[in-house]
């Protein structure tokens, strides 16, 4: 039988009959957890590079009170999605693509990080375990949640002695509420989410407990999150709490480019290549705020919101509209993006890895 890591995919009864989870309404899935089948758990101590891990029940782990993740915030985490195909097939998106950020961002972080061959066989063995979570064919997709996180105990600020690389799943539906209708936005003056020189670039967990407050004003106000802009001249875009952001102009379409304090999404980088293969012209380079003013279209980008229209902005107390439904081109790089994610475009790219 195949092996992942220390254990058989028959320990983990991956070939029994695969039942559908009976209390679950795949019409009505957001983007919040759903407790499933199996987690995968990789330690090694630092220096020594991990070299086995196993399935193990989902459930909470343990993890000492001084350890270098919960004092010091050593940790990192990434995101990408299983899909089902109407033949019943489970499609994977660009993994290679998030083995390969984390390994730059274990660097960045001091932490030692898996292989990309370990890092797909977990995730691979992570799915199949789970696969009964994996939703019909467009009902949505199965998340799936690799983290890194430095687990050994340490007091003084070091990198810990021991990390966990872990990988646990959850089906989800949409991010946003509005789905495919488009989202409000306002754009943050005060607060920032990355500098240069810091960690923005990395997937780093402090990231996104940085933009909390800013998120929480924000909704509050009835916006649905935070556009944030750069730390050094307050006018240039760089992204949305939990994505990237693209503005269309006519036939252009620009986007922040990666210069250390933009996360280097995996959807960003998909779609730049759409958008230039259905014959748009994609800059990335600084865009301002003011270029918001005059955009035909804004549309956000990421893992969990796919592609998400914008339909207002608001700066500083300005609100630009760009329409209440989903725009021409938004939807035209939804469906050639999320075409190829579910299967049913020609994979001429060589993006999905077929379970
Ligand atoms: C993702 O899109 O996968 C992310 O990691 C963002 C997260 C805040 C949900």
């Amino acid at each position: 039988s195949t092996t992942y890591g220390a254990i058989s995919a028959q320990a983990v009864d991956v070939n029994s009959p695969v039942s559908v989870p009976s209390d679950i309404n795949w019409d009505n899935l957001g983007f919040g957890l759903v407790h499933t089948d199996y987690m995968y758990v990789m330690k090694c101590a630092l220096g020594e590079g991990f070299t086995k891990g196993e399935l193990v029940p989902f459930g909470n782990i343990e993890i000492n009170p001084s350890a270098g993740v919960l004092n010091y915030g050593q940790g990192l985490f990434e995101g990408l999605k299983a899909y089902r195909k109407e033949d019943g097939n489970v499609l994977l998106f660009r993994p290679e693509e998030n083995a390969k950020r984390m390994i730059s961002g274990a660097e960045r972080m001091c932490m030692p990080s898996p292989s990309v061959d370990q890092f797909m066989q977990a995730v691979k063995a992570t799915v199949l375990a789970n696969e009964r979570w994996v939703p019909p064919p467009g009902k949505g997709s199965l998340y799936i949640r690799p983290l890194l996180m430095g687990s050994g105990s340490v007091l003084g600020l070091a990198p810990a002695p021991e990390y966990t690389f872990l990988v646990y799943v959850s089906p989800v539906g949409n991010y946003f509420k509005e789905g495919l209708s488009p989202i409000n936005l306002v754009v943050e003056t005060e607060m920032h989410r990355a500098t240069p020189g810091g960690t923005g670039g990395v997937k780093t967990i402090g990231n996104y407990a940085a933009v909390l407050k800013a998120q929480g004003a924000a909704k509050a106000k009835g916006y649905s999150d935070v556009l944030y802009l750069d730390s050094t001249h307050n006018k240039y875009l760089e992204e949305v709490s939990s994505c990237n952001i693209f503005v269309v102009k006519g036939n252009t379409i620009s986007t922040p480019d990666i210069k250390g304090t933009i996360l280097p999404g995996i959807t960003r980088k998909s779609i730049i290549d759409v958008a230039r293969d259905q014959g748009f012209e994609v800059f990335e380079k600084p865009v301002t705020v003011d270029e918001l003013l005059d955009a035909d279209e804004v549309f956000c980008t990421g893992t969990a919101v796919v592609v998400s229209p914008v339909g207002s902005i608001t700066y500083l107390g300005k609100k630009v509209t760009y329409g209440s439904s989903v725009g021409l081109v938004s939807q035209q790089l939804h469906s050639g993006l999320t075409s190829l994610q579910m299967g049913l475009a020609d994979d001429k790219k060589g993006w999905i890895v077929q379970l």
